[in-house]
């Protein structure tokens, strides 16, 4: 069985990241998705939150996709949930210069490792958790970046 892990900050989960869920699904047997739970960041979402929102949205896949969070490096969390597959999305040429520095940094750390990069549909490719807080901060409709699901506990979450 092959096992991927997708990682991320999530914070919070948007239309785009289920779409490289999905994806992802075509390509593993089952997926991981770490929330990084990460000190020197300060998420808008706790991680109790974003787990939660994460859970929520990826309901619809069931046992294929469990939800787990991390702290510290992740070619550690990959050898912890025994896979050498991290996915990661990439929208557009821009997300493209930090995706592969992270992806060498972490092979020269664990060799055994392959980032692969799924694009994210093109009608997705503006969105990100930035702009959904963004929005969300200055009073904004979210509900075409987010999972339909998410919305109600977003706004409930919302600070
Ligand atoms: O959604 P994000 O914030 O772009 O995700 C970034 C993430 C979580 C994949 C990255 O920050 C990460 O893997 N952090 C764990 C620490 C680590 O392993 N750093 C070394 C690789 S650069």
């Amino acid at each position: 069985m092959k096992t991927g892990v997708y990682p991320g900050s999530f914070d919070p989960v948007t239309l785009g990241h289920v779409d490289i869920i999905e994806r992802g699904l075509k390509i593993v047997d089952k997926l991981v998705v770490g929330i990084l739970n990460n000190s020197a960041k300060t998420p808008m979402f706790s991680l109790d939150e974003r787990i939660r929102l994460m859970k929520t949205a990826c309901e619809p896949y069931g046992e294929r996709v469990e939800i787990v969070a991390f702290s510290g490096l992740l070619v550690d969390f990959l050898k912890e949930q025994d896979s050498t597959k991290v996915i990661r999305g990439l929208r557009a040429v821009t997300d493209f210069e930090y995706e592969l520095q992270m992806a060498q940094a972490n092979r020269s750390l664990y060799p055994e490792m392959e980032t692969i990069f799924l694009t994210t549909r093109a009608e997705y490719a503006y969105i990100s958790s930035t702009v959904v807080k963004d929005v969300l901060r200055n009073g904004g409709d979210v509900s075409h970046f987010v999972p339909s699901s998410t919305l109600e506990m977003l706004y409930k979450f919302r600070r």
